[in-house]
């Protein structure tokens, strides 16, 4: 499916990417990395339908996991090889849902709405990497194909529109450590769960230049600065 030789090649029909790391992701950087176990260090996000957070205090304590996870596993030269484009994670979310996380509904993470655009101001790319092998059952990201997506400039229309066209959707179905790309800009949600398992994922939102987030690129607390810290370490361009 993603092994077209056009040159011009960017997501699928559908806006996303498939990324196979290529050294596969081994079971006990999974288990190093996995808060499945470790629920008293998660928190219950409403805003996000009830899916659970790893704190920010741990989350930060893994920052150089999670930079040298991207980096060595290659997902992040794959991701720019795939999308044509720079990739700089800057914010860093490792999220679990269960049987009572709700769905959550589709969207778009830029998007006008009426004359104000919603959203980060810069190039968005969401990078989701799946701890699990991941499918329809357990909340793995979905989308509506881009043709059949118009851009009302009205979220709730927009909204309306997606669940409408909804039965047209695919839910990628994912191995453990395989990750998907996708634009900001492109209609998506997460299906509630229907089975007992977890779904657990590292989310990274990234952009095509740290020069977009002037801001975070020299606070040394930040994300953006622990992988481009990581990056000259590993000596990657
Ligand atoms: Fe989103």
């Amino acid at each position: 499916m993603f092994g077209s030789s056009s040159k011009n090649f960017k997501f699928n029909k559908f806006g996303f990417a498939k990324i196979k790391p290529d050294i596969g992701i081994k079971k006990d950087l999974v288990d190093k990395l996995s808060f499945k176990n470790k629920k008293d260090l998660l928190i219950k996000d409403r805003k996000d339908a009830g899916a659970l957070k790893v704190k920010k205090e741990y989350l930060q304590k893994n920052y150089k996991l999670y930079a040298n996870l991207l980096l060595k596993n290659g997902y992040v030269k794959i991701a720019e090889e795939l999308v044509k484009d720079n990739i700089y994670p800057y914010v860093v979310m490792h999220i679990l849902n269960n049987k009572k996380t709700k769905e959550l509904i589709w969207h778009r993470d830029q998007y006008f709405h009426g004359r104000n655009f919603i959203g980060p101001k810069f190039k968005l790319y969401k990078l989701a990497i799946y701890l699990q092998d991941t499918n329809q059952n357990n909340g793995v990201t979905g989308f509506i194909p881009k043709l059949i997506s118009p851009r009302f400039r009205n979220k709730y229309l927009d909204t309306i529109f997606a669940y409408l066209s909804s039965f047209l959707s695919i839910h990628p179905r994912l191995s453990i450590g395989e990750a998907l790309i996708f634009s900001g800009k492109v209609m998506h949600h997460r299906p509630r769960q229907k089975n007992d398992d977890f779904r657990e994922a590292i989310i990274f939102s990234c952009t095509n230049s740290p020069n977009n987030l002037p801001s975070l690129k020299n606070d040394e607390n930040e994300f953006l600065n622990v992988f481009l810290k990581s990056k000259i370490k590993l000596g990657i361009n």
